[in-house]
């Protein structure tokens, strides 16, 4: 008796199997040959290695953030805890610092060294603006140190811009300036 398989006979599937393989390959050989002519044609290549540069840069982007979202704290920072109005004016002058920031690079876009000069000085150690009685003493002497080293780069920035003119001098100092932000606010922070 002839074996059956599925209602079908052996016999009648073998010719339909065969079909299919015939199509398997046709299928590899097409994918071979795909790959092949993309594989040779360096423009394409080059497209390929670039897409997989820029997927290997995103990812080497992202890993960090998502270490960082996973748990890994911001490092401590130490507590100020100062009185209301010693807080408030810190803080009135850290929005200067990012005042003259701004004002430094608009004036640099224009080539205003003047204007420069005049918004560096908003941020310098004689800036007009009188801190509250007491706000010396209730820093922390680092505090103060990195305060002071900051409104006297900014002082000297201004004369530099004026007496040289120097976008690249200046731009220099902008960065020198900024690093100074990072480390203090990397160290401190206001609390309760
Ligand atoms: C000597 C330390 C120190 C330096 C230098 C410093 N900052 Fe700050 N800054 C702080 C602290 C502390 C805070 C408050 C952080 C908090 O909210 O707890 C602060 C807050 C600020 C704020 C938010 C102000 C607000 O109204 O809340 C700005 C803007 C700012 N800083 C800009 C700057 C810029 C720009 C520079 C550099 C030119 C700079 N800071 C340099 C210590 C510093």
């Amino acid at each position: 008796m002839m074996k059956t398989f599925k209602g079908a006979s052996i016999n009648s599937i073998k010719p339909m199997m065969a079909r299919q393989n015939a199509a398997k390959k046709r299928s590899i050989d097409s994918y071979v040959s795909i790959l092949s002519r993309i594989l040779t044609q360096p423009a394409r290549l080059q497209w390929i290695y670039r897409s997989a540069l820029k997927t290997l840069g995103m990812l080497l982007c992202v890993m960090p953030m998502l270490a960082w979202a996973e748990g890994e704290k911001a490092p401590e920072r130490e507590v100020m805890k100062l009185a209301p109005e010693h807080e408030a004016h810190v803080r009135y002058e850290m929005r200067g610092f990012l005042v003259s920031l701004q004002g430094i690079n608009e004036a640099l876009a224009k080539q205003d060294f003047e204007a420069v000069a005049r918004y560096a000085r908003q941020s310098g150690a004689s800036a007009p603006q009188a801190a509250p009685r007491g706000l010396g003493k209730a820093l922390p002497p680092r505090f103060r140190e990195m305060g002071g080293a900051t409104h006297a780069a900014f002082d000297q920035l201004a004369v530099d811009a004026q007496t040289m003119g120097d976008t690249r001098v200046v731009l220099e100092q902008v960065s020198g300036i900024m690093k100074q932000c990072i480390q203090c606010h990397a160290a401190y922070r206001f609390g309760k």
